[in-house]
């Protein structure tokens, strides 16, 4: 793949498509950077050959209307104390005024385009729309891996009208983390996977089944399976309408040799409450109408001992609900042992990196991935439509 080190930038417009979508807090504080500081290196880069850095990002789904609570400008002020330098910000990412103000940026000036996404032509990857974003640039950089599923014209339409185009170190980072994690593993290679639904994971849980020696399965898509074998699951969440493809998965694995362990006991509560009752219940003795809501003790031990002789560790989704302290316990324990591994160990999804981030133990894994939708589609065997059209 084409880097934008392998292209001659300087005293040219650079349009760097980024994935600039962070969490906001509720006073409109960026609660988490990391899509913005892994952002930095490219950014830094194409100043330092004399490129003038046109970015562009979209923010939350604004479905093509401006609104003001998806404006990218606490990005462009953040991202100016990151960088110590003024980043503007253009008053919208396409039209005659944005074309000058690029047309008389100095090089190594950053300017940050308004969200993308206040147009309908980015997320319909419009013709048109992509035309006006590439009338801003001379060369094209992918550096938003987060967005790289989706076939928008910031990320497909745009590139396709651009000769010079390459990808940048972040995507080109994550991309050399998912070839070592799961096309060239040092083995045994042990997924661990959790969350919410089986539903949303069930193509890569698949697909996995064909890469990994071990998959270890908790959160709240182990109900699912669990009931699939009989293991009555009280009030859990269970997806019932998945219950055959559940079996028929434990039935796959089998016949593949890979080893799958679920949870053997539970923290079980009364109600989906920071304040609920709760109780350590084995498998078998889930109280009627309670739920599960995070590992038990033997289980955390389970899942730790199949983790001690990982190679690779590929991690996506928590083990309870451990936004509430009282249902965090079984997911920081595997923070600390996948932290606590020699192996490659690699987090995708924002419920995972926020567990990490809790558990303080971010320094100890080897990648945390930006992605989410797109960890999670490189999981299931896709290639990406931002990196296929930069390999054309
Ligand atoms: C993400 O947060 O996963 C990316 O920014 C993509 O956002 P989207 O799901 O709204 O396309």
């Amino acid at each position: 793949m084409i880097t934008v080190k392998d292209i001659d930038i300087k005293g040219k417009r650079v349009l760097v498509r980024v994935d600039f979508n962070v969490p906001m807090d509720d006073k409109g504080d960026i609660s988490d950077d990391i899509r913005i500081r892994t952002a930095l290196p490219t950014i830094c880069y194409i100043r330092d050959q004399g490129g003038k850095v046109v970015l562009c990002s979209h923010m939350g789904r604004p479905k093509g209307e401006v609104n003001e609570k998806y404006s990218l400008g606490p990005i462009a002020s953040h991202l100016g104390s990151l960088l110590e330098d003024e980043v503007r910000l253009a008053p919208d990412c396409i039209g005659n005024e944005v074309e000058d103000m690029v047309a008389s940026m100095k090089e190594g000036e950053v300017i940050l385009l308004e969200n993308l996404r206040f147009h309908k032509g980015e997320t319909d990857n419009d013709a048109e729309f992509a035309r006006e974003l590439a009338r801003l640039a001379d060369v094209y950089i992918n550096d938003a891996f987060a967005v790289s599923h989706r076939a928008h014209a910031s990320v497909v339409g745009v590139a396709e009208l651009l000769e010079e185009k390459g990808a940048g170190m972040q995507l080109e980072t994550e991309m050399e983390y998912y070839r070592k994690s799961m096309e060239s593993p040092i083995r045994p290679l042990i997924a661990l996977v959790g969350g919410a639904k089986v539903s949303s994971k069930l193509g890569a849980l698949e697909n996995m089944l064909d890469k990994v020696d071990r998959m270890i399965i908790g959160g709240a898509m182990a109900n699912t399976f669990l009931k699939s074998m009989g293991v009555d699951m009280g009030g859990s969440k269970t997806e019932d309408d998945l219950l055959d493809n559940a079996k028929k998965f434990i039935d796959t694995a089998e016949e593949k040799g890979v080893k799958l362990y679920f949870p053997i006991d539970f923290i079980a509560a009364d109600s989906f409450a920071a304040d609920a009752v709760t109780k350590t219940v084995t498998y078998r003795d889930m109280p009627e109408s309670w739920m599960a809501l995070d590992i038990g003790p033997a289980t955390t031990i389970f899942f730790k001992e199949a983790l001690e002789d990982a190679g690779t560790i590929v991690w996506n989704g928590p083990m309870g609900a451990f936004e509430m302290d009282v249902f965090a316990r079984g997911t920081m324990a595997m923070c600390r042992a996948v932290a606590l591994s020699q192996a490659l160990s690699i987090t995708g999804g924002g419920d995972s990196n926020a567990a990490i981030k809790k558990s303080g133990e971010e320094k100890n894994i080897s990648y945390m991935s930006t992605g989410g939708g797109a960890f999670l589609m490189l999981m299931e065997g896709k290639t990406l439509p931002g990196v296929d059209i930069l390999r054309k």
